[in-house]
């Protein structure tokens, strides 16, 4: 059997204001996984993660951890496990350096020095942050204080990574970094992730299974390819194609191009092989 650490369960929730933000939700994370949350803004994908994390409590449904009812745990029992990264690592950094930013949780934790040493070098070396300990937290990059953000919670020894938007403001090349880091975390770590983006271009090639959530509700769930189907059902969820994948929809079905019925191509690479098969029949 999977070995499923997360599992939300029919969570419905609205704000104090009446906005209702989730109607009922219902996935299940198994051990390693690397899930995606994908939403244009204001579908819901931050309060989600807030409620997965405990941090908002008034939802209706269930949220188990280890097929434990979070609302039943202590927040230190949770965050021995799981933390969240918020969007913009400024709301998370707060020591003056990398170093005391990173150890604090730990020490919260109650770890012994040495211990804590060797988590945070550790951490750092996970996020290639490596040699940073003793820089100052303002002379970091946006990116750089990302990785910072996310060193903060592996150096508690967390299994499972929340994180909202990690990708949100990077340069194209850090935005491939970043994923490729999480990858590595997931892959070689072990490290349970699920992540809340509003890109479809890049960031769901990287995914295992991708839920699309429109308006507080869960849409379709899937591998990658299986979720981006036609462009009309991806504007009703106020998203798009990857341009790519748009490309080859459009030669098909505007332009009479005969591609058969595979999936559509999401990367250069594969819309390549496609084309070039066709113009060599
Ligand atoms: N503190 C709040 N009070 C009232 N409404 C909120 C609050 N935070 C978010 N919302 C609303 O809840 C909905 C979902 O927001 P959010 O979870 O932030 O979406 P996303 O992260 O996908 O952009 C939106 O309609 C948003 O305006
Ligand atoms: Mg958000």
């Amino acid at each position: 059997m999977e070995d499923i650490r997360l599992r939300v369960e029919d969570v419905s929730y609205s704000y104090p204001d009446a906005t209702e933000a989730l109607s009922g939700i219902s996935l299940a994370v198994s051990k390693g996984a690397f899930i995606g949350l994908l939403g244009a803004n204001g579908s819901g994908k931050t309060t989600l993660l807030k409620i997965m994390d405990g941090i908002i409590k008034d939802y209706s449904g269930g949220v188990r951890l280890d097929g434990e009812d979070i609302k039943t745990l202590s927040p230190k029992t949770i965050y021995r496990k799981m933390g969240l990264v918020f969007q913009n690592p400024d709301d998370q950094l707060f020591a003056p350096t990398v170093f005391e930013d990173v150890s604090f949780g730990p020490l919260n934790m109650g770890m012994e020095e040495s211990e804590i040493r060797g988590n945070v070098a550790k951490a750092l070396e996970s996020v290639g942050m490596d040699g940073s300990a003793g820089k100052t937290i303002n002379h970091l990059s946006f990116g750089q204080k990302k990785r910072i953000a996310i060193a903060g919670l592996l150096a508690m020894g967390h299994e499972i990574l929340l994180l909202d938007e990690p990708t949100a403001g990077l340069d194209p090349m850090g935005e491939y970094r970043m994923m490729e880091l999480l990858t590595s975390l997931s892959k070689e770590g072990g490290i349970t992730i699920v992540m809340a983006t509003h890109s479809v271009e890049l960031v769901p090639l990287f995914l295992d299974r991708l839920y699309i959530l429109s308006r507080g509700r869960l849409k379709r769930g899937g591998l990658p390819e299986e979720v981006f189907t036609a462009p009309e059902e991806m504007r009703d969820v106020k998203l798009r194609l990857p341009q790519i994948a748009e490309l080859i929809w459009k030669l098909k079905h505007e332009d009479g191009l005969e591609l058969g019925d595979k999936k559509l191509p999401l990367t250069v690479g594969e819309a390549r092989r496609l084309l070039l098969d066709i113009f060599k029949k």
